[in-house]
């Protein structure tokens, strides 16, 4: 799984068909959006990107993170607003953080078919609440509270469950207590699972989440400037060629190099002539 944010990401996280899963992440706030933090987006915000990334997205399972607040207040509202995100934001499936509190909402929205993809472990969305994005489930009873939220979770009907920051033995620890497939973000080698959809009109016929993996675009290419987790790796460094093509394009229209005779339209000399008439 890698995250999109528009139609441009959409289109490159569905040029590999290794890439099963595209998530619209709730991380637009940040890296997409200048937000300080992913409490701040809004449902408005997220649908109006989604919509984009569906536009590009061919293969892949599309999930959209629900908005901090949009899925909080009751199973109806959050049944409303995963509706607005697959209707309007033209989604598969949502993405909820949280555990044991929020099961009553998975369930609803399950009954009713909405997939819905859980998140455990370190939640941004209470970076407040939990003092910062800080490593979770160290101490074996912590670990035990993560596994209790992820089968309640599991049982509630979420069809896999994205783990973030976690040791990496809890991350195997769940990944064999679950049965669902666990997606891992900082959560070790050992995050796994398969999981099978057969989604009408055949964007889709199967998703097969054969190493459950997840990282933030900018992260995964080298575009985002601010702090780099443990966990991440850079796999592309797209924001060299980026600033040296800015550069290059100033450079070339103040040393008047650009644009050239052949980057130019002319007119029929006859009609140049009668103009300076
Ligand atoms: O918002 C996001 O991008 C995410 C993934 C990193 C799991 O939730
Ligand atoms: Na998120």
């Amino acid at each position: 799984m890698l995250t999109a944010y528009d139609y441009p990401t959409g289109l490159a996280c569905s040029s590999n068909p290794n890439i099963d899963i595209t998530l619209v992440g709730d991380s637009l706030a940040q890296v997409c959006l200048g937000h300080s933090s992913t409490t701040q987006l809004t449902l408005a915000e997220m649908i109006h990107h989604a919509r984009a990334v569906s536009r590009g997205t061919t293969h892949p399972l599309l999930v959209a993170d629900m908005p901090f607040g949009t899925y909080h207040i009751s199973p109806s509202s959050a049944a409303t607003n995963a509706i607005r995100l697959i209707q309007e934001g033209r989604v598969d499936a949502v993405k909820l953080e949280g555990g044991c509190e929020i099961v009553g909402i998975v369930q609803q929205l399950t009954s009713i078919g909405i997939p819905v993809m859980a998140h455990v472990g370190l939640l941004p969305q209470r970076h407040i609440a939990m003092s910062g994005y800080k490593v979770q489930g160290r101490s074996a009873e912590a670990a035990q509270r993560v596994l209790r939220d992820a089968l309640a979770l599991e049982a509630a009907g979420a069809f896999s469950v994205v783990v973030e920051a976690v040791p990496k033995e809890l991350g195997t620890f769940l990944t064999q207590r679950l049965k669902i497939p666990t997606i891992g973000i900082g959560a070790g080698p050992g995050t796994d699972g398969q999981v099978s959809f057969s989604l009408f009109f055949g964007r889709i016929s199967s998703v097969l989440t054969k190493t459950g993996k997840v990282l933030v675009w900018d992260d995964a290419m080298g575009t985002w400037p601010g702090h780099k987790a443990k966990f991440v790796r850079r796999f592309a460094d797209l924001q060299t060629p980026r600033d040296s093509g800015v550069a290059a394009y100033a450079n070339a229209v103040r040393d008047g190099s650009f644009p050239l005779d052949a980057e130019s339209y002319s007119m029929e000399k006859e009609e140049w002539e009668t103009l300076l008439k």
